[in-house]
């Protein structure tokens, strides 16, 4: 986990987007300090958070920038979309609607961002399965049919989140 005392070879901003609530900070939490909270407050403004790995022999600095879901709460669109060279949109497969606004995020991002930005979507709190609402298969074939790569994930049992960060910096690199 720590920075210190690491040469870095790249930085890499990374974008975390997505409705409120699904859990973008708890996923970035999870990934910059192995953390999580059950209590998690709504982000207000934009926060962000660090983590160096080693990809290809190089030492790669993640800049992993969060903000609000809810658009009261929002900042600036282009400011925290510019020079992002990942991006992870969230939704909560417990919560229809958070996947059912996918689409609007994807047009934001794709209105704001590089065209060559490297984008995975991410259905959240795998570990709710009872309460799923939202069939693996239909996020599948959105991801496929918008050429995005697509995992499940639990920020609460750490599932597949360092492999979601994984897959997006390895292909930006
Ligand atoms: P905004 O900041 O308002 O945009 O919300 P957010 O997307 O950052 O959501 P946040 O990470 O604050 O999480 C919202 C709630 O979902 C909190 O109560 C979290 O503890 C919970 N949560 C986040 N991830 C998971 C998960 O993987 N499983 C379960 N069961 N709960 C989760
Ligand atoms: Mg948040």
């Amino acid at each position: 986990y720590g920075d210190a005392n690491q040469k870095v070879d790249y930085v890499f901003k990374v974008v975390l987007i997505g409705d409120s609530a699904v859990g973008k900070s708890q996923i970035l939490a999870r990934f910059a300090r192995n953390e999580f909270s059950l209590d998690s407050k709504a982000t207000i403004g934009v926060e962000f958070q660090t983590r160096t790995l080693v990809i290809q022999h190089k030492s790669v600095k993640a800049q992993i920038w969060d903000t609000a879901g809810q658009e009261r709460y929002r900042a600036v669109t282009s400011a925290y979309y510019r020079g992002a060279v990942g991006a992870m949109l969230v939704y909560d497969i417990t919560r229809r609607q958070s996947f059912d606004h996918i689409p609007r995020w994807l047009e934001e991002l794709r209105s704001h961002a590089d065209k060559n930005i490297v984008i995975i979507l991410i259905g959240n709190k795998s570990d709710l399965e009872d309460a799923r609402a939202v069939p693996t298969e239909d996020a599948k074939e959105f991801a496929e049919k918008e050429g995005l790569f697509f995992l499940e994930t639990s920020a609460l049992e750490s599932t597949n989140v360092e492999t979601s960060f994984m897959t997006v910096l390895t292909e930006i690199f």
